[in-house]
């Protein structure tokens, strides 16, 4: 192999043992385009700069208000019972958006949360993410225009919360205080996070390896609530027990 070679293949070992990343020709030619990052030095780290910098800009964030909205729509469906045991219990219903990019998964949970409209009920939204600008991109609350229009597979009954009176996509303030994003590696999840009522990992899978996928979906298993629900991206493996399949990508825990 080429010193070039080694140097590409040395990238892709340590995207792959950092985030779980597969190598694939869309991960090369990301690599490729981000050549001037590397060869690096120094061993893997999430909070390593030039790790960091490689994990910006080779990971994917495509995204999109209300993206798969059948099961969204499933989703919102299934959340009333879980609402009304959240606040039976006294706590908010919390729903997690992991592998969030730039926050429009979340910010559709966070609609969703808001429709359901069920008095005394507090709701929470996290977003979890590797890549630091698609954060900084959520957290500011900017509705971006990744895979077509913004507001085009927004259900009507939730544009009141995305989009201003004008029609322009905007995050409506009480929708932007439910949500909180935060760096994190989803092949190291932690208890710390808390417990959620709704996961959604959706298009994050796809990218990775066999074992990371595995090591991913364990994690949030254990973030997820009994009775929960988890929704998948439409081509990844079903997970099986203690997770029985509801239809669209969608499990219930238990
Ligand atoms: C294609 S986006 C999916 C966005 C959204 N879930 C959706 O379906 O529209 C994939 C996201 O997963 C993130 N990601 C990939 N590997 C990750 C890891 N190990 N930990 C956290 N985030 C990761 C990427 O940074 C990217 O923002």
């Amino acid at each position: 192999m080429s010193a070039a070679g080694g140097d590409l293949e040395a990238a892709r070992q340590g995207l792959r043992g950092l985030a779980g990343l597969a190598g694939s020709p869309v991960l090369d030619a990301r690599l490729r385009r981000a050549a001037h990052l590397w060869p690096l030095k120094v061993a893997p780290g999430l909070d390593e700069p030039g790790w960091a910098a490689l994990l910006d800009a080779t990971t994917v964030q495509e995204t999109q208000l209300f993206r798969a909205p059948a099961q969204l729509a499933a989703l919102d469906a299934g959340l009333p019972p879980l609402a009304g045991a959240a606040r039976a219990a006294e706590r908010p219903l919390r729903l997690l958006s992991a592998g969030c990019a730039t926050g429009e998964e979340a910010f559709s949970l966070a609609a969703i949360g808001l429709g359901l409209a069920l008095p005394g009920l507090a709701v929470e939204v996290v977003g979890l993410d590797i890549c630091r600008p698609a954060l900084a991109a959520a957290e500011a609350g900017l509705i971006g225009a990744h895979l077509g229009a913004p507001l085009a597979l927004v259900p009507a009954r939730h544009l009141p919360w995305l989009a201003g009176a004008d029609g322009a996509p905007r995050l409506h303030p009480a929708l932007r205080r439910l949500l909180r994003f935060q760096r994190c590696n989803l092949l190291e999840l932690s208890h710390g996070l808390g417990l959620f009522d709704a996961v959604l990992c959706r298009n994050v899978l796809i990218y990775m390896e066999t074992d990371a996928r595995r090591v991913v979906l364990d994690g949030l298993l254990r973030l997820l609530r009994p009775h929960g629900l988890l929704g998948l991206g439409a081509t990844d493996a079903a997970p099986g027990p203690p997770l029985t399949p509801i239809g669209q990508a969608l499990y219930r825990h238990g």
